[in-house]
């Protein structure tokens, strides 16, 4: 087995790092437009396991640098349980306990307290799949719908079945479409968004093809993160490294260093009560206006102040209420510190409130976001019924302090030291169970016409599985696939310890 030295985390040695060895979903948006997620339980032996990923570790997809990878994408992630059943020394697994520990305890068992996760959300209703013991590893792929994906997912099948792995194939397939015609290469989501904007940027990684270094240079300092937000060993933004792990011998660090943490969540979107809601708010505000906004663009600005900017990207200026800017353009709300045009409680503004005013202002919580919507596009008139929504796939170094932290506080509750006025929860990712919540609108401009807030939030979005997954690196899977790799790290745990 091959252990590497863990690297250097100064940002002059990342410039010439390209992160070759990470999984390459973690760090950039994948060009695939499907995917499709596989569920895995691991039924054999240890060994037969280990088998199977080493088997399987020639056809995940790393090097995040090549600006022009081809075919298809192969992802894997484990779950604590999964790593259990790999039989992984207690010394790793009482790393994770101590330093990741609600990756340890599993997201069916956070969900309720720390996600939001509440009545038919909560984790008692979730698919089979995703729940707590019959999860081990996910296996994500990103493909084009050819011949090389099919045959690549033929492979995975023949090796599960071959070494006791079970795959659960119920997850449904993600489908990226734009809704402007002529622009295939955009990416949309139900509640008719255009998604895939915002930009995180990597400090010092020159090699990041989501961000060529001409567009990294005009990014915000608020836009910009150290590595150790994202990935384990190095640096966060408040200087700390939990991950560096100095008193462990060497075969454990080399396995968390530049590993990510995932989280795959599955969320059935109702579309039909999200647009029935849009029209009813937008009616008021066309009522209110007194005939200088009509009804669809009323529906429009209700749509862009839920999110936080127009549906097509474009900000949405303080004093005119019209958008401003061009799609995709890294802003901040030094122009909208009062919240006229993106209210403090709208999606991105909670998600990431940038420079402004916030709790613990100064620690920000990135998240690196992969999703992909699944289901068919909402058509006027359609059936009752049909199923849709989105498959978030997030990567950060922190379940507890980046994704439960704005799905379980900023999300749920209006987060100390935010001028949100509302007690309203986040209108696109949460559950509202209160009608009276209010969604404040500060400003004046449709005060005018009378509406100072939305009421009557229903739960718009329903979570149908979340999973907590560790991605380790090229070098992590070889540790996890080596055959005899208990022995392995326990002789490399007792040599250290004595030499
Ligand atoms: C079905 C539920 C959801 C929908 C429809 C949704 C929709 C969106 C949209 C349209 C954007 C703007 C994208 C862009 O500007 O590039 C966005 C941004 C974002 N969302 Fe969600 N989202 C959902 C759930 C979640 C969840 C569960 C999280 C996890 C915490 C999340 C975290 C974020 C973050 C961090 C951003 C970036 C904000 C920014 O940088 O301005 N979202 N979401």
């Amino acid at each position: 087995m091959k252990a590497q030295p863990l690297k250097p985390a100064t940002s002059r040695a990342l410039w010439g790092n390209h992160f070759d060895h990470v999984q390459r979903i973690v760090l950039c948006t994948p060009k695939q437009r499907r995917v499709q997620h596989l569920l895995l339980k691991f039924n054999g032996t240890g060994s037969q396991t280990r088998r199977f990923l080493s088997a399987l570790s020639r056809h995940v997809t790393y090097r995040p640098s090549d600006p022009k990878p081809g075919g298809p994408q192969l992802s894997i992630g484990f779950t604590y349980r999964g790593l259990e059943a790999l039989k992984l020394p207690l010394r790793v697994l009482l790393v994770l306990q101590k330093l990741a520990p609600s990756f340890h305890l599993g997201a069916p068992v956070q969900a309720t307290t720390r996600l939001g996760d509440t009545g038919s959300s909560a984790p008692d209703h979730w698919d089979s799949g995703f729940q707590l013991e019959a999860l081990h590893a996910v296996i994500s792929l990103h493909h084009d719908d050819d011949a090389a994906s099919t045959e690549l997912l033929k492979r995975v099948g023949r090796l599960a079945k071959g070494f006791c792995v079970q795959i659960d194939d119920t997850v449904p397939r993600g489908e990226n479409f734009s809704l402007t015609p002529g622009r295939p290469e955009e990416r949309w989501v139900h509640f008719g968004y255009r998604d895939g904007l915002s930009k995180v940027g990597i400090n010092g990684w020159s090699h990041d093809p989501d961000i060529p270094p001409k567009e990294h240079r005009k990014l915000r300092k608020v836009s910009i993160h150290n590595p150790g937000e994202f990935l384990l060993g190095h640096p966060d933004d408040g200087g700390a490294n939990p991950w560096a792990l100095a008193a462990q011998p060497q075969a454990v660090r080399s396995f968390f260093c530049e590993a990510s943490f995932g989280v795959l969540r599955q969320m059935a979107q109702d579309e039909p009560a999200f647009r029935a809601y849009l029209k009813q708010r937008a009616r008021w505000i066309a009522l209110g206006s007194r005939g200088t906004i009509d009804e669809d663009d009323a529906i429009e600005l209700v749509r862009a102040k839920l999110c936080g900017r127009f549906a097509d990207g474009r900000r949405i200026d303080p004093e005119t209420q019209q958008p401003t800017g061009a799609p995709g353009e890294d802003f901040d709300y030094a122009g909208d510190a009062e919240g006229k045009g993106c209210p403090f409680g709208a999606h991105i503004r909670r998600m990431n409130p940038r420079g402004g005013q916030i709790a613990h202002q100064l620690r920000r919580r990135p998240l690196l976001r992969r999703g992909a919507p699944y289901g068919d596009r909402w058509q006027e008139g359609e059936a009752p019924g049909i199923e849709r929504g989105l498959l978030g796939l997030f990567f950060c170094s922190s379940i507890e302090n980046q994704f439960e932290h704005l799905l379980g506080e900023w999300a749920d509750r209006v987060p100390m030291g935010n001028l949100d006025e509302g007690n309203a929860k986040d209108p696109l990712a949460s559950r509202h169970e209160d009608p009276d919540a209010s969604f404040v609108l500060p400003g004046d401009a449709l005060q005018r016409g009378g509406v100072t807030e939305f009421k009557g939030l229903k739960p718009f979005v329903r979570t149908r599985g979340t999973a907590y997954l560790l991605y380790p690196t090229s070098d992590g899977l070889e540790q996890l696939a080596t055959e005899d790799h208990g022995h392995l790290w326990v002789d490399a745990v007792d040599r250290e310890d004595y030499e």
